[in-house]
């Protein structure tokens, strides 16, 4: 249900950008898509898939007492914005000495987002 839209708003970058910007946040949150300029034309659903292969969350899950998600969830988490957010998943995939182009890495981040962090 997602996917047309998403390739939609990839044909019409610009133009979606744009109508973003000027559209008022009911209607962002409305759009199944809705995400911050950082996520923007990404693919959710790819990032997702990185994020099970990467297996990004066993690590988390051993350092929140087997809560995975808790990482993101946490009061004290690290990740208070969407460039955060970008700059700590690029960190992690690093750590896992694992190469990604950049926008694979913009993917998992906006899995991340959609899933957890909801940044506008
Ligand atoms: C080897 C262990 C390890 C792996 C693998 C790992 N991480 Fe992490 N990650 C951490 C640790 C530890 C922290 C918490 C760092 C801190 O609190 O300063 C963290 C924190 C994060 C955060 C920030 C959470 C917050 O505080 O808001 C994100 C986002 C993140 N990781 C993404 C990923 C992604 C995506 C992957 C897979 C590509 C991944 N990590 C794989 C260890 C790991």
């Amino acid at each position: 249900m997602i996917r047309p839209l998403c390739s939609m708003r990839l044909t019409v970058h610009g133009g979606a950008f744009a109508a973003l910007l000027t559209l008022g946040s009911a209607a962002l949150a409305a759009a199944p898509g809705a995400e911050p300029a950082e996520f923007h034309g990404v693919n959710v659903a790819r990032g997702q898939q990185f994020y099970t292969e990467l297996q990004c969350a066993s690590c988390h899950a051993q350092r929140m007492m087997g809560q995975a998600a808790a990482m993101y969830t946490r009061s004290d988490r690290k990740v208070h914005n969407a460039r955060q957010l970008l700059a700590f998943t690029q960190m992690c995939v690093t750590q896992l000495n694992h190469e990604l182009f950049p926008d694979e890495v913009r993917d998992i981040a906006a899995y991340l987002n959609q899933t957890y962090y909801h940044f506008k």
